[in-house]
C-alpha cells in the first residue's frame, strides 16, 4: 500500500493529545471503538497507538479520506487500527456493533440529519451503558459563546445552511431518551468534549427540533 494518499489536518495534530486525555476516563478497558468521520485518520491512529487495549474502527463516506486512513495505517497502524469502512450518517445502513462511538468535528459541518443519524445509529450500535464521544463547538445556553465560534458559525452558514454550530441542548434533546449525557468536558479552543451514555430503556432517540429544521431519522 502507497503511503502517499497520507492526509495531514493541522487541527487533529494539535488535538489528539487533549483529546485522548479526555476521553480515556470514558473509554471501555477494551472492545470496539467505532469513530464516524475520521477524516484524515490522525485521530484514529493516535487512539490506536495510546490504546493498545481497544480494537479501533476508523470510517468516512469520503474516499479520499479512506485512502488516507488506509495509508496512515500501512504506514504506523498498530494491530489494534482496522482498515476504514465508508459510513455515512445519514444513509439506512446500520453502524457495526461498537462499544464505543467517537465523532470528531462532523455535526457542525454538516446538515442537522447527520447528527440525528449518528445518534440514531449508535442507539442501535450501543449496549447499555456504552458511550458516545462527540467534540467539537458547540453553543450552550447561559454560556457566552467565544468570538472565534460566532465567526466559524458564520463562516460555516455561508458556505451551507444546514451547516453550523449546533447547540448543546439540542443534541441532549435529540439524544434523549436512548442517551444520558454524562460530562462536558472543557477542551482548548473554545471546543467540548461530551460524552452521552447509552441508556437502558429508550430505543431510538426521540426527534427533536434545532434551531435551523428537524428531520426523521434515517
Ligand atoms: C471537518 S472533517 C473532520 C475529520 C476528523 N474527524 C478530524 O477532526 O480531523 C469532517 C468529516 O466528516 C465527514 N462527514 C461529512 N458528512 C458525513 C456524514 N453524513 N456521515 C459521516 N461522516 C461525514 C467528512 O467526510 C469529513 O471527513
Amino acid at each position: 500500500m502507497s503511503t502517499d494518499a497520507r492526509r495531514h489536518a493541522p487541527a487533529a495534530a494539535r488535538n489528539r493529545e487533549a483529546l485522548a486525555a479526555a476521553l480515556r476516563p470514558f473509554l471501555p478497558a477494551r472492545g470496539l471503538l467505532l469513530e464516524i468521520a475520521s477524516g484524515s485518520g490522525e485521530h484514529a491512529l493516535h487512539l490506536a497507538q495510546r490504546f493498545p487495549d481497544l480494537t479501533v474502527q476508523p470510517s468516512d463516506p469520503d474516499p479520499g479520506a479512506r485512502a488516507s486512513i488506509a495509508a496512515w495505517r500501512a504506514h504506523a497502524g498498530p494491530p489494534n487500527l482496522l482498515p476504514p469502512l465508508d459510513l455515512d450518517a445519514t444513509e439506512a445502513a446500520p453502524f457495526p456493533r461498537a462499544e464505543a462511538v467517537l465523532c470528531v468535528n462532523m455535526i457542525h459541518i454538516a446538515p442537522w440529519a447527520a447528527c440525528l443519524g449518528l445518534i440514531g445509529k449508535s442507539a442501535a450500535a450501543l449496549p447499555p451503558g456504552a458511550p458516545l464521544l462527540l467534540y467539537g463547538p458547540f453553543f450552550r445556553a447561559g454560556v457566552e459563546t467565544a468570538p472565534s465560534n460566532l465567526a466559524f458559525d458564520a463562516d460555516l452558514r455561508a458556505r451551507n445552511p444546514a451547516w453550523g454550530v449546533r447547540a448543546l441542548e439540542a443534541v441532549a434533546e435529540a439524544a434523549a431518551p436512548a442517551f444520558a449525557l454524562e460530562a462536558v468536558v472543557e477542551m482548548p479552543a473554545n471546543n467540548l468534549t461530551l460524552c452521552f451514555r447509552r441508556l437502558r430503556s429508550g430505543p431510538r432517540p426521540r426527534r427533536t427540533a434545532d434551531r435551523e429544521d428537524s428531520h426523521a431519522f434515517p
